[in-house]
């Protein structure tokens, strides 16, 4: 099938470079003509684990343009990936979206064309981008008729940094809309993942034992609010855990083994258990804010939701607390901070805790040095007025440091020469924000290691 993908971010080249992988003829549409270079050059503009060797594979059948006239009129279906960030009072901005829209209504063809909304959009906005396209049709060439258009919602539910894995072999494939030619179109347009008739590339393997993956079929607005659910109740788990965290570390328990065993029971399931310092990233955030946003619309709150959100913020200044009680003055301290991305396996710094835990500490007069192996580039250009000092090694990080936090749990960090990073701090203070490093070895090695919800 021929399809467009409007916005090439983490969500959008996924999209589109899975779709080509597995067939289809993809032309990714997008207005930031550094983004349109890269991928041009067949170079990923994030560090995202695959993307790059898949860009390669499926290159003759991508192409890259900022032009809607060339993407937009033969395409089948035209996915909607823009960003949706977070206004200053929860909801989203939806001026990408609108935008994407006017541009798709003033190409689309006459053939019949389903538009997805992927990008993460309000309740309603299935509607709204119906109506935009019908408008902006109107204004070149009279009347667009129903038979043309369908608008569906396919929410996203990948994660950075497996992105590639989550999108070629996802756990369901959500898919909402009024038409259910639109429903027939999409499961066409998935087969190949659904029923996982594709050959897997030999970098990121099928999961053993998957032969097909459930297609779920709702109405549009189920599905525009499956997505804002998923995501919230991914983040109240994780607050869960930290909530249990803070509690463990008073009675002296243990939370990684509180985290086990409540759950292997298969109605908790372990994942998203990890207590630490709370998620990160462009999404959890901003989603669940939105999520508030929308109930107070309707005249209802949230409360289960915006505790969540307290306790995960709360979650950073705990780390600081945590620093203050062991080193008692923060002023004139020097600090290293191992790991600025929100997670690892991604560049991505969007409410990247690490900033933030940063930020706090410099407000008390603290040096503060970090070290991260793919996102200091981008933070040096994205944060230029925050006075970090960027060191090209853990090593130098460690380098008469009063303190370490490891804030994002890099692979590599298990493998530092951690007794040299020992020797070279003034005091060998280390607060594993994300329970990582073996806790016994550290102290073998002389740290005092703080972990969170851990007997002290
Ligand atoms: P992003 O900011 O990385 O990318 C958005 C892209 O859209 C940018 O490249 C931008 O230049 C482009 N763009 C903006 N306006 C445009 C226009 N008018 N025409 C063409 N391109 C335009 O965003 P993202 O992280 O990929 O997220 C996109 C959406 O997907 C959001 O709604 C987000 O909530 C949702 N989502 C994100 C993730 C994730 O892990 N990042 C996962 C699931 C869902
Ligand atoms: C998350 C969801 O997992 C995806 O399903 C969703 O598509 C995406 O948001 C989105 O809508 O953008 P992502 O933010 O990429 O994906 O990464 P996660 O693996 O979910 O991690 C989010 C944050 O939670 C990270 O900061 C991570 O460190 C933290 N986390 C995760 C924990 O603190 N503990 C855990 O047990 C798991």
């Amino acid at each position: 099938m021929k399809v467009a993908v409007i916005g090439t971010g983490y969500v959008g080249i996924t999209t589109g470079v899975t779709l080509a992988y597995v067939g289809h003829h993809v032309t990714c549409v997008d207005v930031n003509p550094a983004k349109l270079a890269s991928l041009k050059a067949g170079k990923a503009p994030i560090y995202e684990p695959g993307l790059e060797e898949l860009l390669s594979l499926a290159a003759e059948r991508l192409a890259f343009t900022d032009s809607y006239a060339e993407a937009v009129p033969e395409a089948d279906v035209i996915f909607i990936a823009v960003g949706t960030p977070p206004l200053p009072d929860g909801n989203p901005d939806l001026q990408y979206l609108q935008a994407a829209a006017a541009g798709i209504g003033e190409h689309i063809g006459e053939g019949f064309t389903v538009v997805v909304n992927k990008s993460t959009v309000p309740i309603g906005s299935g509607n709204w981008v119906d109506a935009l396209i019908h408008e902006a049709f109107a204004t070149r060439q009279g009347k667009l008729f129903q038979e043309h258009l369908a608008v569906a919602s396919n929410p996203e539910f990948l994660r950075e940094g497996s992105a590639i894995h989550d999108s070629l072999y996802p756990d369901r494939m959500v898919v909402g809309a009024e038409d259910q030619r639109a429903l027939e179109v999409l499961y066409t347009l998935y087969r190949p993942i659904l029923e996982q008739t594709f050959t897997p590339p030999s970098f990121i393997p099928r999961p053993e034992g998957l032969q097909a993956v459930p297609f779920i079929a709702t109405d549009l607005t189920s599905a525009e609010l499956i997505k804002y659910s998923a995501n919230a109740f991914l983040a109240l788990k994780i607050s869960f855990i930290n909530e249990i965290a803070a509690l463990a570390e008073r009675v002296g328990a243990d939370v990684t083994q509180i985290a086990k065993g409540i759950g292997l029971d298969a109605r908790i399931g372990t994942r998203f258990l990890q207590a630490g310092i709370g998620w990160g990233g462009s999404c959890f955030g901003k989603d669940t804010a939105a999520l508030i946003a929308t109930a107070q619309d309707y005249g209802l709150s949230m409360p289960i939701v915006a505790a969540a959100r307290e306790v995960n913020y709360r979650q950073r200044e705990r780390i600081v607390e945590k620093l203050l009680a062991e080193l008692k003055i923060l002023k004139g301290r020097t600090i290293g901070l191992l790991g600025l991305a929100f997670k690892p396996n991604t560049d991505d710094l969007r409410d990247a805790p690490a900033l933030d835990i940063a930020h706090r500490l410099i407000e008390r007069g603290v040096r503060v040095r970090v070290h991260d192996p793919v996102a200091m580039e981008k933070a040096r250009r994205e944060h230029p007025h925050l006075a970090l000092h960027y060191c090209e090694t853990p090593e130098e990080v460690a380098e008469e440091a009063d303190a370490l936090v490891l804030v994002t749990e890099w692979a590599m960090y298990r493998e530092l020469p951690w007794e040299e990073m020992a020797r070279r701090m003034r005091r060998a203070v280390l607060v594993d924000g994300r329970n990582f490093l073996d806790r016994a070895q550290m102290a073998a090695l002389g740290f005092r290691y703080v972990g969170i919800g851990l007997n002290p």
